[in-house]
């Protein structure tokens, strides 16, 4: 249908809208958005579970160069200020869209760790970094529950439209501070509550919420100033003195 061509480019790329146009390549009853937890909490309330396991089909979304102009991933990396050698972790990874630009932030004394669980993602961005030369990327899979980090090993983490998919975020929080060291934060982007696209409306969570949750988690937090439209950046800062 031409129609669908005329939608502005945003509504052509999301995890799981809310409407049609946007749903994910998978969609339908037995692998649409499923909610769990609702217990009405910032930290460890509803949260969307959702199919993520044909990467050539997400790839198409999440790789989508059109996604460029509204997710701005270079002033996503520049807010996180990386250094040469650090080492920096994208949890929910997804297809890696965050990854080369997490790379050449690093540089090749650095490290990245592209993080997700599910397995077929994991493989497909393994391929990817092996096919674009980014000998400092390693994509793992990890537990719905734990990063997996090794204490005071890392340095940034960025979560991109992955936050609302994790249950108990308070508990979650916690185990990437103790993963980051002192002085490493931690970046969250999601949609906010009144974006034209991303989640369903029931799994947003504003940015003041996602900020709480990190302060209750022991984060220095807030909420950062960005020019992304219908995103918000917060960030969370382990304390040196931790
Ligand atoms: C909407 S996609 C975002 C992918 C990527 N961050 C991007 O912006 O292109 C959400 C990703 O989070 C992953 N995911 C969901 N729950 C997760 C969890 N508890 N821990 C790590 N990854 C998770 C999914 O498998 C999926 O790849």
């Amino acid at each position: 249908m031409r129609r669908a061509l005329l939608l502005p480019l945003p509504l052509l790329w999301a995890c799981a809208s809310a409407s049609g146009p946007a749903q994910g390549p998978a969609s339908g009853p037995a692998d649409g958005p499923h909610a769990h937890g609702d217990h009405g909490h910032g930290d460890h309330g509803r949260h969307m579970e959702h199919a993520f396991d044909d990467p050539e089909a997400w790839a198409k979304r999440f790789d989508d160069p059109a996604r460029d102009a509204w997710q701005k991933p270079e002033e996503v990396v520049a807010l996180m200020a990386l250094s040469p050698g650090q080492t920096a972790a994208d949890i929910g990874a997804g297809t890696g869209y965050f990854l080369p630009h997490l790379s050449r932030a690093v540089g090749p004394e650095g490290k990245v760790l592209g993080l997700d669980i599910e397995p077929k993602l994991v493989e497909y961005m393994n391929a990817r970094a092996a096919k674009e030369g980014l000998a400092n990327v390693e994509a793992k899979q990890v537990a719905t529950d734990d990063p997996g980090f090794s204490p005071a090993s890392v340095d940034r983490v960025l979560i991109v439209d992955t936050w609302h998919h994790i249950d108990r975020r308070g508990e979650y929080a916690q185990k990437i501070r103790a993963g980051l060291r002192p002085g490493g934060a931690l970046f969250v982007v999601d949609f906010t509550l009144d974006s034209p696209h991303g989640p369903p409306a029931e799994f947003r969570l504003s940015a003041e919420s996602v900020r709480d949750t990190l302060l209750a988690a022991g984060f220095e937090a807030e909420v950062l100033e960005e020019t992304l439209p219908n995103q918000y950046v917060v960030r969370g800062r382990r304390p040196l003195e931790d």
